[in-house]
């Protein structure tokens, strides 16, 4: 299997180490080593290029402990639910619905509770019988302050700590619709026997945009600097009759319905554009539908970006329409205004009935109440006299049907300036780790050189932990000196090198090949004849022989790609 190969060198040369491993590691939980945490600072803070920078959506960060109301009104604490089923034998839990999965498609409790009993499905380990199909939440529960009555949770997604900041944020944009905000920051899921190693993470790290916009126009600004982009679309049409992918353009796609709105094209594109930028190759990338029952609690239409591993097609970023479902639900528990008045072009004229309660009525009915009843009436907003009569008011938290009687009404022109609305919120949200991940299987190259096998991790150079390293051929004379002075040069202009001087050359490039430096710069003897040094290159093995004299902008310019390998020097 790749993915073992995989993990041993990431747990060799420094990536990725299981957590609290002198204690025996658990489930779930992965170290980012030295090399592992660079990099994954790498990509994200090309995400960062992408989202902050390209699309001006600003980052916050807020808590990743979250508030029982927060997650109540999300609809966290009801519906981030598996369904599990424990074995009454060895005490081992499962996810019920993956037990069933071959015997039938039921994502409801009863369903699944049905087919496990039909088909007589035992526990998987020992063969076990199995006991009552319940609901498990997601959720790690914790404690807020020392009394222990505050409930708290850890955040599944960092989204709802952007959804809580809206009516700040907005002030912040300036009222106007369309924005976005931007989050980078760990998650955490109590995932139900995590058994695919670094893929399924119980603390894992997402970067999560939330973009804002007018319900009533989904079209995009931009959309035409992406719409050309090619993606390859897994519809659920296509899934659910047997078909393969179609390869088409946002264009198209968003023409023919197959994606259901221009801001939802426009961020699968982004989506496309940000994970081939990483190094995902197009070929093992795809965009999958999801199907009806698939589909989160809060979205109404999702797509995953979906890259192929060893482990076959593996999600990495999730792209929903949450709609405004998470605005309205938290408007609703906090009673706070999550609406945006957008002004129209020019003020609109309408007819309405301008109501006046009779105080002479109201009065002898309600006494003391009056004022607040007259107040609730002069809130409503009839068009017509008929529809009155169905509607109600609130006073007092109590609710009451209207009697035409209460109020004299009369028809008046007004002008409207604009109107409010519930703003819809699409949502990429990129899983890091599963990104990391996956760019060390698909950069992995086992090859044969000299009949010798050489391990290289082919990196793109943007991403790769130690840009170059500096070598002096031996460790005698002045090499080291020179070799010192060339690697202090490179760190004054930010790259990142290391200096190594262990072992034979041929040792070096090896190690620098398995941990994916791009460029190793080896300082030899004509160096301290004629000033000039070597640069290999990781992927070729060739070696270009060039001067000392600016070569840090010779080697920034080969990490940005902007110049040429054997181009900038004579091959050796
Ligand atoms: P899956 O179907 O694999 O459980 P999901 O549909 O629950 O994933 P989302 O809720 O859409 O995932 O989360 C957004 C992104 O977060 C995913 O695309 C994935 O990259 C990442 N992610 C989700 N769960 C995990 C996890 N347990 N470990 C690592 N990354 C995860
Ligand atoms: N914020 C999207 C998700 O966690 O699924």
């Amino acid at each position: 299997m790749k993915y073992e190969r995989v993990i041993e060198l990431a747990k060799r040369r420094g990536f990725l180490w299981p957590s609290f491993e002198i204690y025996g590691a658990t489930a779930g939980f992965w170290d980012f080593g030295p090399l592992g945490a660079i990099l994954k600072r790498r990509v994200e803070n090309l995400w960062r290029e992408l989202y902050v920078i390209r699309e001006g959506f600003f980052e916050i960060e807020s808590p990743t402990i979250g508030v029982e109301d927060m997650f109540a009104a999300s609809g966290h604490i009801d519906n981030f639910v598996d369904l599990v089923v424990d074995c009454k034998k060895c005490g081992e839990m499962f996810r019920a619905d993956h037990l069933a999965q071959d015997v039938g498609k039921e994502s409801t409790r009863d369903g699944v509770a049905k087919l496990i009993k039909a088909h007589n499905i035992r526990c998987p380990e020992c063969g076990g019988e199995l006991g009552e199909v319940r609901t498990f939440n997601l959720m790690f529960r914790t404690t807020i302050g020392p009394s222990s009555e505050r409930v708290g949770y850890l955040r599944p997604e960092t989204a709802q700590g952007m959804f809580v900041d809206f009516p700040r944020l907005l002030r912040f944009y300036r009222d106007k619709l369309p924005f976005g905000t931007v989050q980078i920051g760990k998650a955490y899921r109590n995932e139900i026997s995590p058994r695919q190693g670094v893929i399924r993470l119980r603390e894992f790290t997402l970067a999560e945009a939330e973009i804002f916009v007018d319900p009533r126009d989904k079209s995009h600004p931009r959309f035409d600097e992406v719409s050309d982009t090619v993606l390859r679309l897994y519809p659920e049409k296509e899934q659910l009759r047997g078909k393969d992918e179609i390869e088409i353009s946002v264009k198209d796609a968003v023409k023919k319905g197959i994606i259901l709105n221009q801001f939802m094209g426009y961020h699968l594109a982004l989506v496309h554009l940000f994970l081939t930028g990483v190094g995902i190759k197009p070929e093992n990338l795809r965009f999958r539908q999801h199907k009806k029952e698939e589909m989160a609690h809060y979205a109404a239409d999702c797509w995953d970006a979906e890259t192929l591993l060893d482990l076959g097609w593996v999600e990495l970023v999730g792209i929903a329409d949450r709609t405004d479902y998470d605005l309205k639900s938290h408007a609703k528990k906090s009673g706070v205004d999550m609406g945006v008045f957008v002004r129209y072009g020019k003020p609109k004229v309408v007819e309405r009935l301008r109501i006046k309660p009779k105080m002479d009525v109201l009065g002898p009915k309600f006494k003391d109440g009056a004022a607040k009843v007259a107040d609730a009436l002069m809130g409503l907003r009839p068009e017509r006299l008929d529809e009155l009569g169905k509607e109600s008011i609130e006073v007092d938290g109590k609710t009451m049907r209207i009697d035409p009687s209460w109020v004299e009404c009369e028809r008046v022109s007004e002008e409207v300036h604009g109107e409010k609305v519930a703003p819809h919120v699409i949502e990429p949200s990129y899983g890091i780790d599963r990104i990391v991940y996956a760019l060390l299987e698909h950069s992995l190259a086992e090859e044969a050189v000299e009949g010798e096998k050489r391990l290289v991790l082919r990196l793109p150079p943007r991403v790769a932990p130690i840009q170059v390293a500096v070598l002096p051929l031996l460790t005698k004379g002045n090499l080291v000196e020179v070799a010192k002075e060339v690697a202090l040069v490179l760190r004054e202009n930010a790259t990142l090198v290391e200096y190594d001087d262990s072992g034979t050359i041929g040792r070096r490039y090896r190690r620098h090949d398995e941990i994916g430096t791009p460029f190793a710069i080896t300082i030899d003897h004509q160096t301290l004849e004629d000033n000039t040094v070597t640069i290999r290159e990781r992927d070729s093995m060739k070696q270009i022989r060039v001067g000392i004299d600016g070569i840090s902008d010779t080697i920034r310019g080969l990490l940005d790609g902007k110049i040429q390998f054997e181009r900038v020097g004579t091959l050796v």
